[in-house]
């Protein structure tokens, strides 16, 4: 593949997406020289623009160091930008021309950067016009969330894309699957002898996957109004975490294996209920330290008045197989909380047969820190150094500032972009899997969303979201003591 021509076609180059994430990422990858050699980029939107125009509306995203002044040059020259409309079949043949005279025997890849409005005809229009006939050639398709609304919309999507394409031309972006600790996941359940045994419902009490920003919604208020934070974060991100933290050990690494691992645990999850979660929308607060703080949620202009979308969610999902029935996967993801962070928190059971003084021995923990700064730990008793006999909570820890100081961690878009080029699919979302994680949230969500659902609780911006969110991952058997603070050895 090294020296075989590639072309990147970036559909949407004009927008968000494609400057703050797409091109940096391309450079990136293109400076760090991971990309094959021939490799062009190519964007196409419907303004009439020159790479000039893309370049100058990249400039603040691309973080060109001093040193590379001359390569970024180099990259811009192997760009180039196509005008045409999304649903004009003429306008994606010429676009299929410019490709051709680029590079007749090229290997193809679309990044639709786009609204979902458009990929039924974009994806249409990429199918009758623009896949390479090139015998040894491919082309592959990326999309991104959302992939609809709920299981009806996005089987819609599905079987649309499933006409024009195969599966293994279809790469759905779920970027938290680009994440080193995501990533990491795999090699920690599967390549340690000392935590297999203990992975179930006999020893693990619960386990809570998190996601937390410490800040609004930040004018993206529009769209995010009509998703909401279940759909933004926990249907994708939050669940993804999950299957890899609960799927059976797979039978090989291939990328199939994996996902049909995926697969089975997503089906033994039972479809949620309102029971089953806690909503919130957080609101400003007075007090607060920055303009941000002081505007909730429908204080942003674009957000409908008197919306009753969710910015916080805790759910908490039965795996009902005889590995975890019973045991409380708790997924919690908020908006404008107290903090960033994204992490796993494996939670296991008491002692049985306790030895030491009442309320002494705390439950063990294993986490695995996703984001700020990468870090596996394992909360556990030791006894109290010193003349003490007494037991104290302490840590195993593996900050990887510390332990891989210097090491340079790509970012998730890197990673996934690159497993494009390369065909490896482990870390794309296949139908089947999207089906299922629809299929546990789709009731949920229209019970909300019907005429009567539900007003989501008030928190103040800057905290943890609802008090009655750590009421129920109480009730349904976590145990938050809070006496242990775990002291990040991160600079962060
Ligand atoms: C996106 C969501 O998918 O993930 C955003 O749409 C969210 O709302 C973002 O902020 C978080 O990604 P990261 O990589 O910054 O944790």
């Amino acid at each position: 593949e090294e020296h075989k021509p590639h072309v990147f076609v970036v559909l949407g180059a004009s927008g968000d997406l494609a400057k703050k994430k797409i091109y940096p990422t391309l450079w990136r990858l293109y400076i760090d020289g991971l990309l094959p050699e021939n490799t062009k980029f190519i964007g196409y939107a419907r303004s009439k623009l020159t790479v000039d125009d893309i370049k100058e509306k990249c400039s603040p995203f691309l973080k060109v160091q001093d040193s590379e002044k001359d390569k970024v040059e180099e990259f811009w020259k192997v760009n180039s930008y196509v005008a045409g409309l999304y649903d004009k079949q003429a306008d994606f043949k010429n676009l299929d021309t410019h490709l051709t005279t680029l590079s007749a025997n090229a290997s193809r890849l679309f990044y639709l950067a786009l609204p979902p409005s458009v990929y039924d005809t974009v994806t249409s229009n990429i199918k009758s016009s623009c896949m390479t006939k090139v015998a040894g050639c491919w082309t592959r398709v990326i999309i991104e969330k959302p992939f609809g609304k709920d299981l009806d919309s996005s089987e819609k999507l599905s079987k649309h894309l499933a006409k024009l394409f195969t599966e293994d031309q279809l790469y759905r972006i779920d970027h938290y699957l680009g994440k080193e600790m995501v990533q990491n996941l795999l090699c920690m359940r599967f390549g340690n002898r000392i935590f297999g045994p203990v992975w179930n419902r006999d020893n693990i009490a619960a386990v809570v996957i998190t996601f937390k920003e410490p800040f609004g919604t930040q004018g993206r208020g529009g769209y995010f109004d009509e998703f909401g934070i279940i759909r933004d974060v926990m249907q994708n991100h939050l669940l993804q975490i999950m299957c890899l933290t609960a799927m059976e050990k797979p039978v090989s690494m291939a990328a199939e294996d994996i996902r049909d691992e995926k697969v089975k645990v997503l089906k033994a999850v039972t479809a949620l209920t309102l029971d089953d979660v806690v909503l919130g929308q957080y609101q400003g607060d007075p007090d607060g330290k920055t303009e941000d703080s002081k505007k909730g949620y429908r204080d942003d202009p674009t957000v409908p008045k008197g919306s009753k979308t969710a910015t916080y969610a805790l759910a908490c999902l039965n795996v009902a197989n005889e590995r975890w029935d019973g045991v409380p996967f708790i997924l919690k993801c908020g908006k404008a909380t107290n903090e960033r962070k994204a992490e796993v928190r494996i939670q296991f059971k008491d002692v049985p047969g306790n030895i030491f003084p009442d309320g002494q021995l705390k439950r063990n923990e294993l986490v695995m820190r996703v984001q700020p700064g990468e870090a596996v730990y394992c909360k556990m008793m030791t006894k109290v150094p010193g003349m003490a006999i007494g037991a104290e909570e302490t840590e195993l820890d593996l900050t990887y500032n510390h332990r891989y100081e210097g090491v340079k961690m790509p970012d998730a878009y890197e990673r996934l972009i690159l497993d494009v080029f390369l065909g490896s699919q482990m870390h794309f979302v296949r139908t089947d899997e999207l089906r299922e994680a629809w299929r546990i949230f789709t009731p949920l969500l229209h019970t909300v969303e019907s005429a009567g659902g539900p007003t989501p609780i008030a928190y103040k911006y800057g905290t943890r979201g609802p008090k009655e969110a750590d009421d129920l991952a109480r009730k349904r058997g976590l145990l938050y003591t809070g006496t242990y603070q775990w002291k990040s050895l991160n600079k962060l």
